[in-house]
């Protein structure tokens, strides 16, 4: 059985040396994960996959139906996950093609259904969300980096936006203040959902472009699109040795 998942975000909708053994619809009680989980081994070892946003990169960030997505992977026996997630480096040594493994998120994202504990309660429930993501998970992706000398950047802030616009550059200087080193769409309420499902989940950022007013001119969608596809063969790679350290 599978008990580790990856998630792929933007630009990471297969895993191409995964040999796939089966695919699974899962009806769940929140409604339709993303697409089937697809199930196989990478590197001698049984995984999960599943794209976040669709096998044909349909779903918008804000419409992502993040509760059925972690349900369904709990269903199958997931207990650990990796979650690729796409950002715009705000902090200036996460350039474009960088990688870096969040250790916090703020989240500024709103009405999106963001946790399992509100209807039908023995009690009322608040998990602790102190550390958002699995030290362990964080450890061995760091670990993983070193191994494959991968250059990661080993913690940072992700600031969490509704989307599906990308932000105003005084909303960037704004989450700047807060604290945030990167932005992306994805991040929650996927790590607090995973956090309420007991997994132990850590993210893999990809930098796709600068956040907005930090480089120069427009964010250019066809640059972010190659910026993820020339990181993709190193997220893979990470993933490929996470697997051996997770
Ligand atoms: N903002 C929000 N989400 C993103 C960005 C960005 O600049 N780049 C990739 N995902």
């Amino acid at each position: 059985m599978a008990d580790l998942a990856i998630i792929g975000g933007t630009g990471l909708t297969s895993l191409k040396n995964l040999e796939i053994s089966r695919r699974e619809v899962v009806h769940t009680p929140y409604g339709e994960p993303s697409g089937a989980l697809t199930f196989g081994r990478l590197c001698d070892r049984e995984v999960v996959f599943l794209a976040r946003h669709g096998y044909g990169h349909t779903i918008p960030p804000h419409m992502v139906n993040y509760r059925a997505n972690l349900w369904a992977l709990k269903y199958a026996g997931v207990s650990r996950v990796i979650a690729v997630c796409a950002v715009g480096g705000i902090r200036p040594d996460l350039l474009p093609g960088s990688l870096v493994i969040p250790d916090q998120v703020i989240d500024y994202t709103w009405s999106r259904d963001h946790t399992f504990f509100e209807k039908d309660l023995t009690q009322v429930t608040h998990i602790d969300f102190t550390e958002p993501y699995c030290t362990e998970m964080r450890s061995a992706l760091i670990e993983a980096a070193q191994a494959a000398q991968i250059s990661v950047a080993s913690d940072g802030t992700y600031g969490a936006t509704q989307g599906p616009r990308l932000e105003s550059a005084a909303e960037i200087n704004r989450m700047e203040r807060d604290g945030c080193d990167m932005v992306g769409m994805t991040g929650m309420p996927e790590a607090a959902l995973a956090k309420e499902m007991e997994f132990c989940y850590a993210v893999c950022a990809v930098c796709a472009n600068w956040a907005a007013g930090r480089g120069e001119g427009d964010i250019n969608m066809t640059e972010i699109k190659a910026n993820l596809s020339r990181s993709m063969a190193q997220v893979r790679l990470l993933l490929e040795q996470a697997i051996e350290h997770c």
